[in-house]
């Protein structure tokens, strides 16, 4: 076994019309003025900003508000939201939204709590955060992770440059988790959501380090649930027991649990995926999906009992043949359920054909972003980025 750490000090309010009790929630966190921060239109189409409004009236606290987040968030909007909140006297970040709002949100609470550095130092890894003003959630998207999560990722404007910090700091209070408030998604975005949701499972089992049976079975029955739900919301994307399973995985997946005791984080894909949504702006789900077949490939040597293991646990493929075989069908079966979903499996379904220097540059900011080398399950530098990507431009 390895050692590990469990932190997930987040509390969870799980169901059906629970947004109803965020302004309880926020008085329970003793906040005196919030920063309701959201997106672009979603949520006040759905009537859910006007009852979470309603909410924070009903225990009379101040709060006020900026929208506008965009997918991929932007560290302009950033540093607005921390401009506001410091004028306004602001103590607590509402977030209403998916990923991008929440870590729009996080970025904002770390900021007011180093009101004289520049946030972005954090994300460009040259301090660390010592504090973070609190951030609470109201969740519209499964898919992120970042309800429960230590981590957030932003993009910085100019040059497309984008950067994830993590620290538990900024794990949130509290996450409020309506499934029925993700009705409302695009086909294509709940199936980005999986597919993240997917991917945060499988960066932390890919792994050459060892192993928890306890572990391995739940990051399995995660992986299992979300893949099954997935395919129903397909035929019935207003299936409310599919979306709490999914919505409850999301949280799961990133929280730390799927991967206590073996011994450390994959996460290549998902640095190699963060370059390709800060240059090109594509949904992250979606790059996740089209870059992992290319990967999985590309590494499946160093790591083939592992590959094995999720191709006959997960893949439910045959046990016939070498284990090299077994693991290459259980990859093209992932790639299977991907295209079933209407996710790409390679950068043409993103709508984009790399050119040699556009590759070359992706590489050089991964390389730059993960300071040298990035895997578990085979350690991978540079000329490898190169090749994963050239892989992937099909
Ligand atoms: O802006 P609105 O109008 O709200 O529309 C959003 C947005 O266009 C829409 N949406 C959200 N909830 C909806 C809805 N539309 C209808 N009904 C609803 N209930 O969905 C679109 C995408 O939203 P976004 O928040 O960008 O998606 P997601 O939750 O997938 O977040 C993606 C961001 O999170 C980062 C990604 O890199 C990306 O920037 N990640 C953050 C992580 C973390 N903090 O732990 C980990 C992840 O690996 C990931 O990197
Ligand atoms: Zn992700």
């Amino acid at each position: 076994m390895n050692n590990f750490q469990y932190y997930t000090p987040t509390k969870v309010v799980f169901g059906k019309e629970t947004e109803y009790q965020v302004g309880k929630l926020v008085r329970e966190q003793g906040a005196t003025k919030v920063l309701l921060h959201y997106g672009g239109s979603s949520a006040e189409r759905s009537g859910l900003l006007t009852r979470v409004r309603t909410a924070l009236q009903a225990e009379q606290i101040p709060f006020v508000e900026l929208g506008g987040v965009q997918p991929n968030p932007r560290l302009s909007l950033v540093y607005k939201g921390i401009e506001l909140a410091k004028e306004e006297g602001v103590d607590f970040i509402l977030a209403v939204g998916g990923g991008s709002v929440i870590d729009s949100s996080k970025a904002i609470a770390y900021g007011l709590a180093a009101p004289d550095r520049d946030v972005w130092e954090l994300y460009d890894h040259k301090r660390k955060a010592t504090s973070c003003y609190p951030v609470g959630v109201v969740l519209t998207l499964s898919a992120a992770g970042s309800e429960m999560s230590n981590s957030s990722v932003i993009t910085k404007d100019e040059g497309g440059i984008k950067r994830g910090y993590s620290s538990d700091y900024a794990r949130p209070r509290f996450a409020v988790m309506d499934p029925i408030l993700t009705m409302t998604l695009p086909d294509y975005q709940t199936a980005c959501g999986c597919t993240d949701i997917i991917m945060h499972t499988l960066e932390r089992y890919f792994t050459s380090k060892g192993n928890l049976e306890l572990t391995d079975g739940i990051a399995e029955a995660l992986l299992r649930t979300v893949m099954k739900n997935a395919l129903i919301l397909r035929e019935d994307p207003q299936n409310e027991e599919a979306r709490a399973e999914v919505m409850w995985a999301g949280a799961l997946s990133h929280n730390g649990l799927t991967g206590c005791g073996n011994g450390g984080d994959d996460f290549a894909t998902h640095r190699l995926e963060h370059e390709l949504s800060g240059m090109f702006d594509v949904a992250h789900g979606a790059g996740l999906a089209a870059l992992w077949g290319s990967w999985a490939r590309y590494v499946m040597s160093d790591c083939l009992p592992r590959f094995k293991k999720f191709a006959l646990n997960v893949m439910n493929v045959p046990a016939k043949g070498s284990d090299e075989e077994i693991a290459l069908t259980g990859i093209a079966a992932m790639e299977n359920f991907f295209t079933q979903i209407g996710m790409p499996v390679s950068v043409s379904g993103l709508g984009l054909d790399l050119t040699d220097e556009q590759i070359e540059e992706l590489a050089d900011k991964c390389e730059a972003a993960v300071g040298g080398s990035i895997g578990a399950a085979k350690k991978l530098t540079r000329p490898d980025f190169v090749k994963i990507y050239q892989m992937a431009n099909f």
